[in-house]
């Protein structure tokens, strides 16, 4: 059996493929022995916790792949403990299965509320438990790859923002103030962590740009800037597969199109330009114009409003959202970022 087969098959076999560590959640000292015997042999790592805050303190500490918490404990109970590791970004991808009554159909319920990702019920079946279990921790392992290939593509970002010196910071300063002007336009909670990690990977696809022209220290030619252009594609198809970056996508493909039909790389016209990319647009032209580069010096911020103004009137952006923007550092809400793009409060 070749490497990739013998791969396939342990991730497919009874056994967990490399060993997944299930947090167990009872103050019955007898339930937890009799599941962790259970998990045990069915080859899981087992951490053992008596209540719910101690079992926030055990998820903390030891990472588990699911928690397999009852719903009856003194002080913090299963559903509350539930409640509370779903809402926190950091763990709530983390599968918990609430352990309740036979004869408790609104524990149910309520545990659906609090968030679970499915029940069992006591005394253990088994073959039931192993099953439940192994397809929840396979989803979070799938998860768990899905969140790496997400930082990859984060890092890589950073590290081409680093390939140029000049532009150092561009990527903090956009994800501030394009969320702060996706804040003021009342968008919501995904709709603002959109255009957050959009400002990180807008250029992503400057990693398949030539370093000749990337760091060229003078205006590029006509034919340098045509390959630039490219960085739109290469970074839509390298978001392409992740789900994960759906509504970042648009951003990295559009956030160079005019509202005139005059951008690129669709030419897209109007309403047909995503509303993320048109803001990414507006804040990217913004940083640009006030930052150095090394073939021009720094605008001031009344100065780059100004050159916003004439792309407007030129037809290229929306009056609306350039006012809305100009807005928000009249009242003094745009984020104020240093020159590597440390935030730092007026
Ligand atoms: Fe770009």
């Amino acid at each position: 059996m070749d490497d990739i087969a013998h791969a396939r098959s342990s991730a497919l076999s009874s056994t967990p493929s490399s060993r997944a560590r299930v947090l167990v959640v009872d103050d019955l000292s007898g339930n937890v022995n009799l599941a962790t015997a259970l998990l045990h042999r069915e080859g899981y790592l087992v951490s053992t916790a008596t209540n719910g805050i101690d079992a926030l303190a055990a998820v903390a500490r030891d990472h588990p792949d699911l928690v397999l918490m009852d719903v009856r404990m003194p002080g913090l109970d299963g559903f509350e403990a539930c409640r509370a590791l779903k809402s926190d970004p950091a763990t709530r991808l983390i599968p918990v299965v609430l352990v309740t009554a036979l004869q408790d159909a609104d524990d149910r319920i309520r545990g659906i509320e609090a968030g679970a990702d499915d029940f069992i019920t006591k005394p253990f079946n088994a073959h039931e438990l192993r099953a439940r279990l192994r397809s929840l921790v396979r989803l979070k392992r799938y998860t768990d790859e899905l969140d790496t290939a997400d930082s990859v593509i984060l890092s890589l970002a950073l590290t081409i923002e680093a390939r140029d010196p000049s532009t150092d910071g561009h990527c903090q300063r956009l994800a501030a103030y394009a969320s702060a002007l996706g804040h003021d336009l009342g968008l919501d909670g995904e709709a603002i962590a959109a255009l957050q990690r959009g400002g990180f990977l807008h250029d992503i696809g400057k990693v398949g740009i030539p370093d000749r022209i990337l760091l060229k220290p003078a205006r590029l030619t006509a034919d340098e800037y045509e390959v630039m252009k490219g960085h739109t594609n290469i970074g839509d198809r390298l978001c392409g597969e992740l789900r994960s970056l759906r509504l970042v996508r648009p951003i990295v493909r559009h956030h160079h199109e005019r509202l005139d039909g005059s951008g690129y790389p669709d030419g897209l016209k109007g309403d047909a330009i995503p509303l993320f990319a048109q803001i990414m647009g507006i804040v990217d032209v913004f940083d640009a114009l006030t930052t150095e580069r090394p073939y021009k010096p720094a605008l001031s911020v009344a100065r780059a409003y100004e050159e916003l103004q004439i792309e407007v009137s030129h037809g290229w952006r929306s009056a609306d959202l350039v006012e809305q923007f100009v807005r928000l550092s009249a009242d003094n809400r745009l984020p104020r970022l240093d020159a590597r793009g440390a935030i730092w409060l007026a």
